[in-house]
């Protein structure tokens, strides 16, 4: 069967990575948190005091950056590691979230991030999450998703992913940041998040998490099955 690609965009936390997950393992296709990949460059910038703004200082810590993922035999996850180090719980903790836009903001940071993701998704059969991926990384991508939903939504589902994990965090706390990453995400000058014109938008406001899933799916078989038509036809 033919294999596509599939994009999914939008806010934070509207349920974009939860959903890519289980719609790769249902098709069988590779599972890529774009979003995770910006979480270990700011993780990195942090621990080894790199500046922001200057480049050189930049393309050197960007040389030094190796990004990869493997699958938790145990829980089944795919988990970041940032140089052979797995980093997966660190990268979601507050002080990451809280200067992830800043840094995904960075002009040479996304240029040698959209090159990485490029990579990864070559062989098709993938879904990947992120802001830009429907419009720059894959803008030829056979199903994009724009996903949004409400803001006090997506901060309780944070709320309660964090709860998850042992850690309380301030339903405010969560909704601040939200809103200034939305802010950053939105405005900024490098490929800053805007639904790509040939994208499904799916709103989770009120949806649970398996019928987000559901509907993807369907979307990504109508899509596969078109495409084995269309080769059928020529
Ligand atoms: O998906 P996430 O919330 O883990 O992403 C963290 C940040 O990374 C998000 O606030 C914006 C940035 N990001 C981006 O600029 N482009 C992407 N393709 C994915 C994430």
């Amino acid at each position: 069967m033919k294999k596509i690609v599939i994009a999914i965009d939008g806010y934070s936390a509207c349920g974009k990575s939860t959903t890519a997950k289980r719609v790769a393992s249902i098709l069988g296709y590779t599972y890529i948190d774009s979003g995770a990949m910006y979480r270990a460059v700011t993780l990195y910038f942090l621990r080894n005091h790199v500046s922001q703004t200057n480049k050189v200082e930049i393309n050197k810590a960007l040389d030094n950056i190796e990004i990869t993922f493997q699958v938790n035999q145990k829980t089944e996850q795919t988990e970041t590691y940032l140089n052979g180090l797995n980093v997966e719980n660190e990268i979601r903790e507050m002080a990451i979230s809280n200067q992830v836009s800043q840094v995904s903001s960075i002009k040479e940071v996304r240029d040698a991030m959209v090159a990485q993701q490029r990579k990864l998704g070559k062989k098709k059969g993938v879904v990947m999450d992120g802001r830009d991926i429907g419009t720059v990384v894959f803008a030829d991508a056979e199903l994009k998703i724009f996903m949004n939903a409400d803001i006090y939504v997506r901060s309780s589902r944070r709320q309660a992913e964090f709860l998850a994990k042992d850690q309380l965090v301030d339903l405010e706390d969560i909704i601040e940041n939200l809103k200034q990453r939305d802010l950053m995400d939105t405005t900024r000058e490098e490929s800053p998040l805007i639904q790509a014109e040939d994208a499904i938008v799916v709103d989770t406001t009120f949806m649970t998490l398996d019928e987000q899933v559901e509907e993807v799916v369907n979307l990504a078989l109508s899509k596969i099955i078109g495409h084995n038509e269309e080769e059928m036809v020529s």
